[in-house]
């Protein structure tokens, strides 16, 4: 579709990857719901940012852990723009509400992992399709590592929320193929400028050496223009046969083999 005069709303757009995506779609003159949790600020920039890009839009506020306040996003987004084009399911709580290992993991963190990601996008997918029509485009953010691998076991919540997303994905696929609407799950690899940023210098920089040293065989962390390039490459019309399917958009991590260093795979 051309997406000039199309509007998206993207959760978590006020930082991050959201706000990568947010970008990419406005320099497409895409207008653009900049949606936010705490950070009214970060949501306020991201807005002049769109803005200075050529496009226009509105900020939103929201805990997407919470069905009622999910719904009168939705209301806001249908007074502002009518209708939606693009739904981006991407915020994700402060990693503390979450990380906790399999015997640790308190009930309220699971739950805040869970509500978050997989009953926000049953719940937002169920309101943005009214406002929708053929050429619709539902695009969920995962981390497909942590929903089938065990090893970073305090990832155990988001781990299991996101693999519940995944399959939602291609439940909701099937749902709304014949109306002509895609859903489709993106897995970026380690971001520059996202939840990276917060954790200790010392494991970004053990993070980024290991990605830069070979783990990614491109030879960098990702960006969120990187995850917004790909967003809108799903919304073009030329997307629209692409259904119910999780891609990586790692610059090849997800390709190499844990079993065997880097250096050796790499030759
Ligand atoms: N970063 C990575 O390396 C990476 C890798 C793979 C997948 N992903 C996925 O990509 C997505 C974005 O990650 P990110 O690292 O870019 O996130 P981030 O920088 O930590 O930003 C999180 C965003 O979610 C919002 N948010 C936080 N809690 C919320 C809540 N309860 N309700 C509604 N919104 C809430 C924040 O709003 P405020 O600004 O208002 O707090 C912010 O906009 C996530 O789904 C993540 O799992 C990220």
């Amino acid at each position: 579709m051309p997406l000039d005069g199309k509007h998206a709303l993207i959760t978590g757009s006020s930082r991050g990857i959201g706000r990568g995506i947010a970008l990419k779609l406005a320099e497409h003159r895409v207008g653009i719901a900049v949606h936010y949790y705490q950070n009214e600020r970060a949501a306020n920039d991201t807005l002049a940012e769109v803005r200075k890009r050529g496009s226009d839009g509105f900020v939103v506020q929201a805990d997407v852990s919470r069905p009622d306040e999910i719904k009168q996003m939705f209301r806001k987004v249908q007074t502002q723009f009518k209708t939606l084009d693009v739904f981006v399911s991407n915020a994700r709580p402060e990693v503390p509400a979450f990380f906790q290992a399999p015997l640790d993991i308190t009930l309220a963190q699971w739950d805040t992992a869970f509500d978050s990601q997989a009953k926000a996008f049953l719940v937002g997918v169920r309101e943005a399709i009214p406002l929708m029509s053929g050429g619709g485009r539902i695009i969920a953010l995962t981390y497909a590592e942590g929903s089938r691998t065990g090893g970073l076991q305090p990832w155990v919540g988001m781990g299991s929320a996101k693999a519940a997303l995944e399959s939602l994905v291609r439940y909701f696929a099937v749902a709304l193929a014949k109306r002509g609407i895609t859903v489709n799950a993106i897995s970026p690899g380690w971001t520059e400028n996202s939840v990276l940023n917060t954790l200790p210098p010392q494991a970004q920089d053990l993070i980024r050496n290991w990605h830069v040293r070979g783990w990614t065989p491109m030879g960098r962390l990702g960006t969120p223009e990187d995850v917004g390039n790909v967003v809108t490459l799903f919304c073009s019309e030329q997307a629209g046969w692409i259904t119910g399917q999780v891609i990586y958009a790692d610059g090849g991590a997800s390709l190499m083999n844990p079993e065997v260093p880097p250096e050796i795979q790499l030759g």
